[in-house]
């Protein structure tokens, strides 16, 4: 059966991002294939809001980050842990806003067109999986509400027993679980 994800282009945009997000978890749990998952999601995202450029899953991989599935123009395929954005997102375990690539010390230019940038980490029992990263190329692109609704989808992916269904809201208002609480809040980059 075809898969959709139907959202209304004309709404404002944390409605697609509630829709998307409930539209997500009926998507994301009927394939238990971890690259499926990411590669619809990576679509999700990239269909549903236009000011993303380019979206994509970094792999850690024997102490490197390789380039997942991704929607949009070629990319770097691996990334050392510290360099760039993602590299940096990575070794400090924490979400990067960037508003504007050029400010970011040792931003990697996959994309010359590239603005802006938002770099979550996926972290699971303590351990690091690899981060989630959005191109725009828009400056100023992305916000906490970015980062709140990313954060959500990631909740979800990884620890769907802790969402109740049809509330998205429920993970940020109730305590959340150790394992995922070492999410430290969001950084913006100068
Ligand atoms: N800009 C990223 C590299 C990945 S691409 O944007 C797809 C960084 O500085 O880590």
């Amino acid at each position: 059966m075809a898969e959709e994800i139907s959202i209304d282009k004309h709404l404002a945009e944390e409605e697609r991002y509630r829709l998307l997000l409930s539209q997500l978890k009926v998507l994301l749990t009927k394939e238990d294939n971890l690259i499926s998952n990411l590669s619809n999601l990576t679509a999700a995202i990239k269909d549903t809001l236009e000011k993303v450029s380019w979206v994509g899953f970094y792999l850690l991989d024997r102490q490197k980050l390789y380039l997942g599935p991704f929607q949009g123009k070629v990319a770097c395929t691996n990334i050392e842990i510290g360099k760039g954005v993602c590299g940096t997102s990575a070794s400090k375990r924490e979400t990067i806003i960037v508003p504007d690539v050029n400010n970011f010390p040792g931003h990697i230019f996959c994309d010359s067109s590239s603005k802006s940038e938002i770099v979550v980490p996926l972290i699971k029992n303590n351990s690091l999986l690899g981060v989630l990263d959005l191109d725009s190329h828009e400056y100023n692109s992305f916000c906490k509400m970015d980062k709140k609704y990313f954060y959500l989808s990631y909740l979800h992916f990884f620890f769907p027993q802790h969402q109740s269904p049809g509330n998205f809201l429920i993970p940020i208002l109730k305590p959340i679980p150790a394992a995922v609480a070492i999410q430290p809040s969001v950084v913006f980059a100068k």
